[in-house]
C-alpha cells in the first residue's frame, strides 16, 4: 500500500479513536474502540452462496478482516496470523471462542466470487467465513468500517491479473456488532490470543 494511500485511511481512523481519549473516568478499561462510529448493518453473500447479515451474529463476538484472494503478500500472512492467534485462543478458551465469529470481507468482489472465497478461507481456519457482494454492497460495508480499497487497473494491462491497494485493520467486534478493538495482526499467536482473552471476557 503506498503512504498517501495509508494516510487516508489512518486519518479518519484516528479521528474515530481520539473521540473516545476524553471519556475515561468508568472503572472498568474502556475498550480502544468504544463509542467509534464503525461498523453497521451489511447484506452479503457467503462462500456458500448464502445470505448473511450482520444481525446472523448477534450474541457473538466478530473478528473482520478486509482484503482480497488475490492478494500476494499481506492478505495471505495478515490473515495466518489472525487464524494463529484465533486458534490458539480456541486451545485456550473453546467455549468462549465457540462465541467469536471470524470473518474475511472482501474488497475485490469481481474476481473473489463464493467459490473463490470457498477455497480460500478454507486453507486458514475451518470456521473462518469469507463474504463478497456486489461492488455497492462493499462499498457500503467498507465505507462504514473505514476500510479503503483501490483497483491498480493500468491502461494496457492484463485486465484480471490486477492488485487492489487496501487498509489493513482487523477488527474485534462486540456481541451487538459494536467496534471493540483492533487486533494486532502483525503480532505473534500469543500477542494475538491475549487481546482476544481481553475483551472478550
Ligand atoms: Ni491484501
Amino acid at each position: 500500500m503506498n503512504k498517501s494511500l495509508f494516510a487516508a485511511i489512518t486519518a479518519p481512523l484516528l479521528v474515530a479513536l481520539s473521540l473516545t481519549a476524553c471519556n475515561s473516568s468508568t472503572a472498568k478499561p474502556e475498550a480502544p474502540l468504544e463509542g467509534a462510529r464503525i461498523g453497521g448493518p451489511f447484506a452479503l453473500t457467503d462462500q456458500n452462496g448464502k445470505t448473511v447479515k450482520d444481525t446472523d451474529f448477534a450474541g457473538k463476538f466478530r473478528i473482520i478482516y478486509f482484503g482480497y484472494s488475490y492478494c500476494p503478500d499481506v492478505c495471505p500472512v495478515d490473515l495466518q496470523k489472525i487464524a494463529a492467534g484465533f486458534a490458539r485462543f480456541e486451545k485456550q478458551q473453546p467455549e468462549r471462542a465457540s462465541q467469536i465469529q471470524p470473518i474475511f470481507i472482501t474488497i475485490d468482489p469481481e474476481r473473489d466470487t463464493p467459490q473463490v472465497l470457498k477455497q480460500y478461507v478454507g486453507a486458514f481456519h475451518p470456521r473462518l467465513i469469507g463474504l463478497t457482494g456486489t461492488p455497492e454492497q462493499i462499498k457500503q460495508v467498507a465505507d462504514a468500517y473505514l476500510v479503503m480499497y483501490k483497483a491498480q487497473k493500468p491502461a494496457g494491462a492484463d485486465p484480471k491479473a490486477y492488485l487492489v491497494d487496501h487498509s489493513r485493520q482487523a477488527y474485534l467486534m462486540g456481541k451487538k456488532g459494536e467496534p471493540i478493538a483492533l487486533l494486532p495482526y502483525d503480532g505473534t499467536p500469543e500477542a494475538i490470543a491475549a487481546e482476544i482473552d481481553k475483551w472478550t471476557a
